[in-house]
């Protein structure tokens, strides 16, 4: 076993892990944040998308120690004071899923796109979100939910 200090969602968690513990794994099973998915074995279907340090990581495809002595946003660290994130808000208001699985991984790496252009086109938009995949959408509610999204953050200057 291996100590790791991580801190998630702004809360620090020191634990001991096994060398070979997935961080998507640590996040689930030993913090229970569930919101975190498992859709592939693969690393190629992005539900378990997290920000570490404020990137975009697919959880599936690092160890917990990879972790330590970082910072991690799972979709249970974006509402604040009871309020949804602009982000959760934009998925809400134009029906960004359906069946939800994918949602938290798409919800956070649509965060990340923001972030590094507050308004993204279209198509840097969808390439953005290439590494996320949804079975039931067609994507067309999930490039609208993110555009609701920018329009609202740059309405309240809330980057
Ligand atoms: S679980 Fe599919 S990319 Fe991580
Ligand atoms: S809403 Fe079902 S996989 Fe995206």
């Amino acid at each position: 076993m291996t100590s790791v200090t991580i801190s998630v969602n702004g809360t620090s968690q020191a634990r001991q892990v096994e060398p070979r513990l997935l961080l998507v794994h640590f996040l689930r099973e030993t913090l229970g944040l569930t919101g975190t998915h498992v859709g592939c074995d693969t690393s190629q279907c992005g539900a378990c998308t997290v920000l570490l340090d404020g990137e975009a990581v697919k959880s599936c495809s690092l160890f917990a120690v990879q972790a330590d002595g970082r910072s991690v946003t799972t979709i249970e660290g974006l509402a604040k004071d009871g309020k949804l994130h602009p982000m959760q808000e934009g998925f809400w208001e134009k029906h960004g899923l359906q069946c939800g699985f994918c949602t938290p991984g798409m919800i956070i790496s649509a965060c990340q796109i923001l972030e590094r252009n507050p308004n993204p086109s279209e198509a840097e938009i969808r390439r953005g979100l290439e590494g996320n995949m949804c079975r039931c959408t067609g994507y067309a509610n999930i490039v609208k939910a993110v555009q609701h999204a920018a329009g609202n953050m740059a309405d309240r200057g809330a980057r």
